[in-house]
C-alpha cells in the first residue's frame, strides 16, 4: 500500500508504467547516468523525454513528518485538521483494519491538488511510520454511552502494549501524543511502555476540556473565545479542576468581579459551565455517537506548536510528580510550555488550596486506577 522502499524496489529491473507510485522508479529512469542511445529516444517515456533529472540519489527523508495511529472518527479528524494547517510533508495512517484503511489513504490522497502536504501513505504495518517527528494515538476502544472513561482502561492498555513499542522502534525520536481514552493513564501507560523521556510523551488531557471551557464562558459574555482566557488543569474527563481563580477577560479578573465565582454560593451560577464541559462530551456522544472535531482542531494546535517550535502554552497531560504535592507517578494536564523538543517546561500557576487538593484529588483518582494494571 505504500510506497516502495527505495532498496528494495523491484521497478529497477524492468521498466515500469508510468502509473507507478514508487520513487525510485521516477528516480531511477531519469538518472542522467542512463545515456539513452539516439535509436531509442524515440522508444523513450513521456516521463524520460519530458524530464532531466539532476540527482539520483535515494529521496529526501520528511523534516516534519507525522503520523495518526487509529484512522476512526478521532484520528481521521485530527488527520484532517493537521493537513488543513500545512504542518507536516508527509502524513502517514495505520490502522488494524485494512480496507477502511486503504480507503481513507486513497480518499485523502484524491484531495492532495487542495492540499501542501505532498506525500500521504498508510499501511498496517509501522515501517510506514518511520522517521515521524510526531505520532498522534488516537487507537483504541471507543468510549460507549454513559461509559466513564475510566471503564475504559485495560482494554486499551492490552492495545497499547502492540501499538507503542513499534512506534518507536521506527521513530525513536519522536514525540507522542495521546488522544485515546481515558487519555492520562493512557500517557503514562505509553510513557512506561515506550521508555522515552517524559518530555516527549503528551497527552491532549485537558486542551480540549479547556477549549470547551472557554467557547461556554466566551458565549454567556458576547466574546470570542481567544478573548476569554481561563484554563481547566488535572484529569481529562468527571475530575476535571476549573480554575476560576485565574478567569479573566482582557487581564480583568473574574474572580475580583465575582469572589464567589465557581463556588456553591454564587448567585450568577458560573459554576455550571464547568459542569457543562464535563457533560459534554457524553451529551454529544449521546447525539450523534462519538466526539470527533473539535479534539481534532485542538490537536493540530498542539500540533502546530510542536512542529513550529512555538514555545506556545496549552493545558496538556505530563509527568506531575512531584508538583503541588502530588507524590504517586501520574500523568495530569498543567499549562505546558510546548516547542520542538516536546514540554519543554511546566507553568507554576497561582491555585488557590482548593483548587491544589481538587488536583490532589485527581491524581489519586488516576493512581488508584493505574496501580492494579496490568503489565505495563
Ligand atoms: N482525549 C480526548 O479528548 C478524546 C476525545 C474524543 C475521543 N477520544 C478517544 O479517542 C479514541 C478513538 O475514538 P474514535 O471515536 O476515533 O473511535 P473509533 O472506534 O472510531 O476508532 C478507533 C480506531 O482504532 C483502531 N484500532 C483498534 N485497535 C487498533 C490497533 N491495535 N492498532 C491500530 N488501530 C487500532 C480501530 O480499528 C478504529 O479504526 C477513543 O479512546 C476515544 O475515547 C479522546
Amino acid at each position: 500500500m505504500q510506497d516502495c522502499s527505495p532498496y528494495l524496489c523491484p521497478c529497477v529491473l524492468f521498466v515500469a508504467p508510468l502509473q507507478s507510485t514508487c520513487f525510485l522508479t521516477r528516480s531511477i529512469l531519469l538518472s542522467p547516468s542512463i545515456i539513452l542511445p539516439s535509436a531509442d529516444l524515440n522508444m523513450a517515456s513521456i516521463l524520460q523525454k519530458l524530464i532531466t533529472p539532476l540527482f539520483s540519489g535515494p529521496p529526501e527523508l520528511p523534516r516534519n513528518k507525522v503520523t495518526v495511529v487509529g484512522v476512526g472518527q478521532v484520528g481521521m479528524a485530527c488527520a484532517v485538521s493537521i493537513l488543513l494547517r500545512e504542518l507536516t510533508d508527509e502524513l502517514a495512517l495505520v490502522d488494524v483494519m485494512e480496507d477502511k484503511l486503504k480507503g481513507e489513504m486513497m480518499d485523502l490522497q484524491h484531495g492532495s491538488l487542495f492540499l501542501k502536504t505532498p506525500k500521504i501513505v498508510a499501511d498496517t504495518d509501522y515501517s510506514v511510520t518511520a522517521n515521524s517527528r510526531i505520532v498522534v494515538v488516537t487507537a483504541g476502544v471507543r468510549q460507549q454511552e454513559g461509559e466513564s472513561r475510566l471503564n475504559l482502561v485495560q482494554r486499551n492498555v492490552n492495545i497499547f502494549k502492540h501499538i507503542v513499542p513499534l512506534i518507536v522502534r521506527y521513530s525513536p525520536n519522536c514525540i507522542i501524543i495521546v488522544v485515546s481514552n481515558p487519555v492520562d493513564v493512557l500517557t503514562y501507560v505509553t510513557w512506561k511502555l515506550s521508555g522515552l523521556p517524559k518530555h516527549r510523551v503528551i497527552g491532549s488531557g485537558t486542551n480540549l476540556d479547556s477549549a470547551r471551557f472557554r467557547f461556554l464562558m466566551a458565549e454567556k459574555l458576547g466574546i470570542h473565545p481567544s478573548s476569554f482566557n481561563g484554563w481547566i488543569l488535572g484529569e481529562h474527563g468527571d475530575t476535571s479542576v476549573p480554575v476560576w481563580s485565574g478567569t479573566n477577560v482582557a487581564g480583568v479578573n473574574l474572580q475580583t468581579l465575582n469572589p464567589e465565582i465557581g463556588t456553591e454560593n454564587d448567585e450568577e451560577n458560573w459554576a455550571e459551565t464547568h459542569k457543562m464541559v464535563v457533560d459534554s462530551a457524553y451529551e454529544v456522544i449521546r447525539l450523534k455517537g462519538y466526539t470527533n472535531w473539535a479534539i481534532g482542531l485542538s490537536v493540530a494546535d498542539l500540533t502546530e506548536s510542536l512542529i513550529r517550535n512555538m514555545n506556545r502554552i496549552h493545558p496538556v497531560s505530563t509527568m506531575v510528580q512531584g508538583m503541588y504535592g502530588i507524590s504517586d507517578a501520574v500523568y495530569l494536564s498543567l499549562p505546558c510550555v510546548l516547542n520542538g523538543g516536546g514540554v519543554a517546561s511546566v507553568v507554576n500557576m497561582t491555585l488557590t488550596e482548593d483548587e491544589v487538593s481538587q488536583l490532589q484529588e485527581s491524581a489519586s483518582t488516576l493512581w488508584d486506577i493505574q496501580k492494579d494494571l496490568q503489565d505495563v
